[in-house]
């Protein structure tokens, strides 16, 4: 055992190594964030990192686009002369002692101090103190997804908070979030079911007011489908919660055919026409997915359109694919990532049984959501698309992954409830809205997502 000894003192002296080189590794860190302090927008840049750090084994390598995050190859664009030089672009010495894997809530001194995990892989759990205001409360729902008042009675479906694997979602604060939106304008651009979550968020707010009627529509406009544009104030926090109905977020058209009819048609390359009040947003929350099924849109004949030439036929998925292209592109043109946020809602789960939306399929009757079982196999060839013209684009733009999520909850729709009940008749159930959510609802999570978001990044 004579060896033992000399073994010993090696192990003592690579130890001693080891820990001279953390320290001075740690002093080094710190150096960084005692450098010139970061713009409240640029720590939005460590957040997308840690989103994209499992499918990033090597953040520090810059050569490459595929590495690297858009938002990271973003600020490196910033160029050393500009306030972007001051961001971290290393993990930080407490990242490097906590693998992701590990990454959980702490309550440090009384104060929530959080760290941010992958929030969209997780379970729907049971919370009492769901939903976050109470159904028929909220005077912003629209009929379409007011179930409650339109006859639903169970209500279990209201009672479930998403819970990531990781972490936990920091517990939605009204106040908190009109502090963060203090003068600042929230849009939601996109189609009904954009309309569905800017309801869902207006009544998240109105929860944070004394006074609820220090809340209005500037227009005095009540929400009803038939309009395309909202803007709510906020009086005492100087905000502004828009909707802009944009379908496809690409111009649509019409041409007159050789009978004289006049024909929809969908220009692919060509910004939608409501681009012109996008650009006065700070945070935006775009989406597009469901036209894209719809009959004439889907057969694509005589309907899709580049530059001045009409295809006979084409493709809707890469009709798609070259719509977004069209939008990142003006995003990129447009929006400034030092001031503006932006993100991309992505598809929402529908459950149609035995039909589709417009073929008698039916989601009545579900009262619970998917509680076990790999039902999620295959992730939306759409959703591919998004990720591939997000990951390609200059301005960093933040996936709000919620398909995964809503699949899970077939319990969510209006299903037959999304219309009110005439005294003395019995509910139809031939058409069923099985892609919609009642409010309170599923959307209030998207919501709380956003929050999550605002929180862990700081930003806001
Ligand atoms: C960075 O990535 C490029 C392309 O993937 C590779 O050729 C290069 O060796 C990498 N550099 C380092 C330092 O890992
Ligand atoms: C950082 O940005 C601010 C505001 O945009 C500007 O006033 C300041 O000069 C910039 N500082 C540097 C070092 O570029
Ligand atoms: C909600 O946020 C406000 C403003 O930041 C804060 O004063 C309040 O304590 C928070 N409420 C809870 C329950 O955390
Ligand atoms: C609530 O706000 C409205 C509109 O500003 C105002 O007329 C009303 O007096 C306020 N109510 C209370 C109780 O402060
Ligand atoms: C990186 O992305 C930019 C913008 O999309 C592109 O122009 C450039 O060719 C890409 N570079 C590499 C090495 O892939
Ligand atoms: C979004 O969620 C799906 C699972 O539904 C996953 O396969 C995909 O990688 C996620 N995308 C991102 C960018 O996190």
């Amino acid at each position: 055992m004579g060896v033992s000894i000399p073994q010993k003192t090696r192990y003592t002296l690579t130890t001693v190594l080891f820990i001279v080189l953390f320290v001075l590794s740690l002093f080094l860190f710190s150096r960084r964030t005692l450098e010139p302090s970061l713009s409240i927008y640029q720590q939005s840049f460590p957040l997308i990192k840690s989103q994209l750090r499992s499918s990033d084994p090597d953040p520090l390598n810059s050569s490459t686009n595929q590495s690297i995050p858009p938002s990271i190859s973003q600020a490196d664009e910033l160029g050393p002369s500009s306030n972007g030089s001051s961001i971290d672009d290393q993990p930080s010495a407490h990242d490097e002692q906590n693998p992701p894997a590990d990454n959980e809530a702490v309550v440090d001194n009384g104060e929530e101090k959080r760290e941010m995990c992958d929030l969209y892989t997780g379970t729907w759990v049971k919370d009492e103190e769901y939903p976050v205001y109470k159904p028929g409360s909220c005077p912003y729902v629209d009929e379409a997804f007011d179930c409650q008042s339109n006859g639903r009675q169970d209500s279990d479906y209201l009672g479930w908070r998403w819970k990531p694997d990781g972490c936990d979602l920091p517990r939605f604060n009204a106040t908190d979030l009109l502090e963060r939106l203090r003068g600042k304008r929230l849009m939601l651009v996109g189609d009904s079911m954009n309309r569905n979550q800017f309801e869902s968020m207006l009544c998240l707010l109105r929860e944070g007011l004394t006074n609820k009627s220090k809340m209005y529509e500037i227009h005095g406009r009540k929400i009803t489908k038939g309009r395309g544009y909202f803007v709510f104030k906020f009086e005492d926090y100087d905000c502004t919660v828009a909707f802009v109905r944009s379908h496809f977020l690409v111009k649509e058209g019409v041409r007159i055919n050789g009978q004289g009819n006049s024909n929809p048609t969908l220009l692919i390359d060509r910004i939608d026409k409501s681009s012109g009040r996008w650009k006065r947003a700070d945070i935006l929350i775009f989406n597009t997915g469901h036209w894209w099924v719809h009959g004439k849109t889907a057969r694509g004949k005589n309907y899709f359109k580049e530059g001045d030439y009409l295809y006979p036929k084409f493709d809707a998925v890469e009709a798609y694919r070259r719509a977004l292209k069209t939008w990142a592109k003006w995003i990129d043109e447009n929006v400034k990532p030092a001031k503006q946020l932006v993100f991309y809602r992505g598809y929402s789960s529908a459950h149609f049984r035995g039909g589709d939306w417009d073929s008698g399929g039916s989601c009545n009757g579900e009262t619970e959501p998917i509680l076990s079982g790999a039902f999620l196999e295959t992730y939306p060839l759409k959703m591919k698309i998004v990720e591939e013209v997000i990951q390609e684009m200059k301005v960093p733009v933040i996936l709000l992954n919620v398909t995964r999520l809503t699949n899970f909850r077939k319990d969510g729709h209006p299903s037959i409830f999304g219309k009110r009940l005439t005294e003395g008749k019995k509910v139809s159930t031939r058409r069923q809205d099985c892609s919609h959510w009642c409010v309170p609802g599923v959307p209030d999570t998207w919501n709380e997502l956003i929050y999550a978001t605002l929180f862990f990044n700081k930003q806001f």
